[in-house]
């Protein structure tokens, strides 16, 4: 008892404690008329316009100058946009960049914001604490893959094909050349459709166990008319049983997957002995406790529960490795233990994201 009396907190210390707690309510509700302003075209109206008071953005947008106005006061509170005396409102050139930018702008986070979990979704993730069972990606719907899509979409136009690509050996020339790519794991296709696009002599293959997944793919395929892609609805264990492919990518799953190790093992028997295997997947460290360096390691922990370790605990025995589960040392033991026997990391300096190079 009297360890607890000493252990009483100071009223700074709850003060202090409560607005931490506040902080992220507030997180949750900016969040959320984030979506709004992008949804709505309320950020890019304004990176057009310059500063603008509540009647000019009505007019330029057409909708009640009342509820814009209340937006862009909390907008301003914010600090998001630039509160001026006049009682204009602006967003910054970088607030274009972040907000507005989808072609342009590597930092565009516009995409990551949409409306709440679906409540009936909370429902499962709080009842996978009790069961241990998480569920697969298309429990969350069409919207997780549009989520998705959205947030690599950027990537993918600005970075895989000038940047990351042309840092592997010899991957490129043989693109050009026409090649056999799988991309395991390609969600909406997005890198599928962007290697297809760069190198039309090439034959890209997509992977996925998500119909949502394959579906939008699938689509996005037939609006780009591409000739040289094919989607698969299989998983990482369907792959062909003999060396096939050229190139093959795992962006951003293998701590998704309930059994990374077989589907390494699927890898290694479906690359060529001459193949490369290119691995996106997300920066942490082997000590968890080291990933507090990150300012978004709360964020990586909460994607983990309601996405990634869900997935990797959909079934039982699951490995569960979740968002920041796979570090470097972990991945070059399992690869090595597959039969890779080259394994190098390349760091592009993104805040989330390490890449490897791994040869059979
Ligand atoms: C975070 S998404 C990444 C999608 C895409 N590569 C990207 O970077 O946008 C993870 C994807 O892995 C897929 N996935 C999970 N386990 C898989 C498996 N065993 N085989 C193939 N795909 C799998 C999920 O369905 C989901 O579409």
């Amino acid at each position: 008892m009297a360890g607890r009396l000493d252990s009483r907190p100071t009223e700074d210390e709850v003060r202090l404690f409560a607005f931490q707690v506040w902080s992220y309510k507030q997180g949750e509700v900016v969040s959320l008329l984030i979506h709004l302003g992008s949804r709505l075209g309320l950020f890019a109206a304004l990176a057009d316009g310059g500063p603008m008071s509540a009647a000019e953005l009505a007019t330029r947008t057409g909708y009640h100058e009342r509820w814009v106005l209340e937006w862009l006061r909390a907008m301003g509170a914010a600090r998001l946009l630039d509160w001026h005396e006049d009682g204009r409102f602006e967003l910054p050139a970088a607030g274009a960049a972040v907000l507005v930018d989808e072609t342009e702008s590597l930092f565009y986070a516009g995409g990551a914001f949409g409306p709440p979990l679906d409540p009936t979704l909370v429902d499962d993730v709080a009842e996978a604490f009790r069961t241990g069972l998480g569920f697969s990606f298309d429990r969350q719907g069409v919207a997780g893959i549009h989520r998705t899509e959205h947030m690599l979409g950027p990537w993918t136009r600005l970075a895989l094909v000038p940047r990351i690509l042309p840092a592997l050996e010899g991957v490129v020339g043989k693109l050009e050349g026409g090649a056999r790519v799988a991309d395991v794991g390609c969600g909406a296709g997005l890198a599928v459709l962007a290697i297809a696009q760069h190198f039309p002599a090439t034959e890209v293959h997509g992977f996925d166990i998500s119909a949502h997944a394959v579906a939008r793919a699938r689509q996005l395929a037939g609006q780009q008319r591409a000739h040289n892609v094919v989607i698969h609805h299989a998983g990482a264990a369907s792959l062909p049983k003999e060396p096939t492919f050229d190139l093959v990518l795992t962006l951003d799953c293998l701590h998704d997957m309930t059994r990374p190790t077989e589907a390494i093992a699927a890898i290694r028997r479906a690359i060529k002995d001459d193949g490369t295997w290119l691995i996106k997947d997300i920066r942490c460290a082997p000590e968890p406790r080291d990933n507090l360096s990150n300012p978004m390691a709360a964020l990586m922990y909460g994607f983990s529960i309601t996405s990634c370790m869900a997935s990797a605990l959909s079934e039982p025995g699951g490995a569960g490795l979740g968002t920041l589960g796979l570090h470097p040392q972990l991945l070059e033991e399992l690869v090595r233990a597959a039969g890779f026997t080259r394994f190098s990391v390349h760091d592009f300096d993104e805040p989330a994201n390490l890449y490897y190079e791994v040869r059979p």
